[in-house]
């Protein structure tokens, strides 16, 4: 009689992995290969912190054995525990089944280098904004800097903090800055407290909750860092499962994708000081937030990864 075929939730038929046998993948090598192999037969999607199936199986596989990503090349060919292997072979198996992004299933991501704890209350870090900080934001910015001393840059604001990634990386960018973040997601917040707490940051990061700038009366800011959601419906009803294991929150932009974009615009003059200047991701709507403020002389800000996806706004343009 042939064997029953397992199915995921999704419906799909999962791959045996029991067809694995003991001791036929042995080095870290192994594994990361196993693992391409079934990411690619699975049809992943990698936009997670990582952007291949290479990346995200190292990432994986030395995330599960304590190592950073960066040391695989070090340990490629160190073996594996019997242990570690069937930890690892687990892992494999509930990436290309849940399809959730590897950092959910291991509770870590990098974003420019510093880790931070993520969960399915926040989005896994990938914002633009991360590189702009450094390369736009300080006297030997590569790119032509919008603000040039960064130890002068007093108060920072964080709109939709998510995780405090971005928070957190001002923090460190800005070492004179007191810091706000604000989220409208209790859960999003604890996991933002808890990445505050392990980078010692409480007494510089103060976490709101609520709408936007609903918490944080007349404070205005030298800066304003926002990656809000940003989706369109069509955009919505397109996103691969990984991106479905996020917070819908911190995708959906409302019809056009603009509805909170277009709040923190009207808003934003209210709560910044003269010199200061909003910086702020929108995907790949450019076209139209320029159709839509065409009064506004909207920089357009490329990292090496992208190109128009983040907007710097000075306030005395704001109006
Ligand atoms: C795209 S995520 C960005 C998270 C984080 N800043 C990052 O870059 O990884 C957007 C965040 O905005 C939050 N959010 C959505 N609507 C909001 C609102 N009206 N006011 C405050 N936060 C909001 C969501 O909970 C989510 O955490």
């Amino acid at each position: 009689m042939a064997k029953p075929t397992k199915k995921t939730a999704r419906g799909r038929a999962a791959p045996d992995l029991a067809k694995v046998g003991p001791g036929e993948l042995l080095t870290l090598l192994d594994f990361v290969r196993y693992a391409v192999s079934r990411f690619v037969e699975a049809k992943l999607s990698f936009a997670h912190g990582t952007t291949d199936p290479v990346a995200e199986a190292a990432f994986l596989v030395c995330e599960a054995l304590h190592l950073n990503p960066d040391q695989f090349e070090i340990f490629a060919n160190a073996r594996v525990s019997a242990a570690e292997g069937k930890t690892l072979l687990d892992l494999i198996h509930q990436r290309v089944t849940t399809r959730k992004p590897a950092a959910y299933l291991v509770n870590k991501i990098y974003m420019r280098g510093l880790p931070f704890y993520v969960d399915e209350r926040v989005i896994v870090p990938r914002s633009f904004i991360g590189e702009l900080l450094e390369s736009h934001f300080g006297a030997d910015g590569e790119a032509g800097s919008l603000i040039d001393d960064p130890t002068a840059v007093e108060r920072v604001l964080d709109l939709c903090t998510g995780s405090g990634c971005l928070a957190i990386l001002a923090a460190h960018h800005f070492p004179n800055a007191a810091i706000d973040a604000v989220d409208i997601s209790k859960g999003a917040l604890e996991v933002a407290a808890r990445n505050v707490g392990e980078y010692g940051l409480e007494d510089r990061i103060s976490l709101y909750r609520g709408d936007l700038f609903a918490p944080l009366g007349g404070n205005r800011y030298d800066l304003i860092i926002t990656n809000p959601p940003y989706v369109d419906a069509e955009g919505m009803a397109a996103l691969p499962p990984e991106c479905r294991a996020e917070p819908k929150l911190a995708f959906d932009g409302g019809a056009d994708g603009l509805d909170v974009v277009r709040r923190i615009l009207r808003d934003a003059p209210d709560h910044l000081t003269p010199d200061g200047g909003l910086i702020c991701e929108i995907g790949r709507g450019r076209e139209l937030v320029d159709e839509a403020f065409p009064e506004l002389p909207l920089l357009w800000l490329d990292t090496e990864d992208s190109e128009g996806e983040v907007f710097w706004i000075a306030a005395a343009d704001l109006g």
